[in-house]
């Protein structure tokens, strides 16, 4: 059993539950992650936390220095991955308010340092990523879910688009033609960084909007940040529940957050 990583994003700029035993400013080669890594224990689990918007939420979803984060989790020994993420939802079950771990992607994203192979001594490389998300984490969560009572919708595809404007209704009509079934923004390059370090990653994304033009109504903040705050108790129950198993099945779970 590795370290549990959980990347925290709109509304999640700290983990209310985790008990913080410290923080490290990390430095790496490709720059600073957006913010220190929180060190502490979830569930009695030690679990590292990173804000993926920084403090106070500054960084916009296409300014993140996405390579920074995963190599700091990386090199402080996160082996799993949760990404947090804020999204609108498309599909007729994915109304604001719902929880879903998606199980595919499509990357809409673009110039977004997305690799940490380019060539070079490092060679060309090119990870399979068929199944952008780990299958174990994902059934982790959904198991998880089920043992804290959170209702949680199994699969679905995640549509990534470059932000930081919301979408325009024709491209929703576009993304739900696709088959995303949610639109968020951060999902990539996280997921394949994720990859190429060997660590397992899968998304825990509840829906905030409905996606640009499924409604007569306009995506107001206010409105987002009103959906954030209502789907924040039970995403803060789901991960505690996640916690509680990994802890279950550490033989010895340690006091320090980093792996001995
Ligand atoms: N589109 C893209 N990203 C989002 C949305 C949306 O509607 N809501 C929250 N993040």
């Amino acid at each position: 059993m590795g370290l549990l990583a959980i990347i925290g994003g709109s509304g999640f700029q700290t983990l209310p539950a985790l008990a913080v035993s410290g923080q490290t400013r990390a430095v790496t080669s490709y720059g600073s992650p957006s913010a220190p890594l929180m060190e502490g224990h979830l569930s009695g689990l030690p679990v590292l936390f990173l804000a993926r918007h920084g403090p106070g939420h500054r960084v916009p979803p296409h300014q993140i220095n996405y390579r920074a984060n995963l190599k700091a989790l990386a090199e402080a020994g996160a082996t799993q991955i949760i990404g947090l993420a804020a999204v609108g939802g498309i599909a007729d079950d994915c109304g604001p308010g719902v929880l879903c771990v998606p199980d595919q992607l499509i990357d809409y994203t673009h110039g977004r340092p997305n690799s940490f192979y380019e060539g070079g001594p490092a060679g060309v490389v090119h990870v399979d990523f068929s199944w952008p998300y780990s299958p174990g984490l994902r059934q982790g969560l959904l198991a998880a879910a089920s043992a804290a009572e959170v209702p949680l919708r199994d699969g679905g595809t995640y549509g990534v688009t470059q932000g930081p404007r919301l979408e325009t209704a024709a491209e929703v009509r576009r993304l739900h033609r696709d088959g995303c079934d949610l639109v968020g923004m951060t999902a990539m390059p996280e997921a394949v960084l994720a990859r190429e370090l060997g660590i397992e990653y899968a998304t825990l994304a509840f829906v905030v909007n409905w996606a640009a033009g499924l409604t007569a109504e306009v995506i107001t903040m206010d409105e987002i940040q009103r959906q954030i705050e209502h789907c924040n108790a039970a995403v803060g129950r789901l991960l505690t529940s996640l916690a509680a198993q990994h802890a279950g099945a550490t033989p010895a779970a340690g006091t320090s957050a980093k792996p001995d």
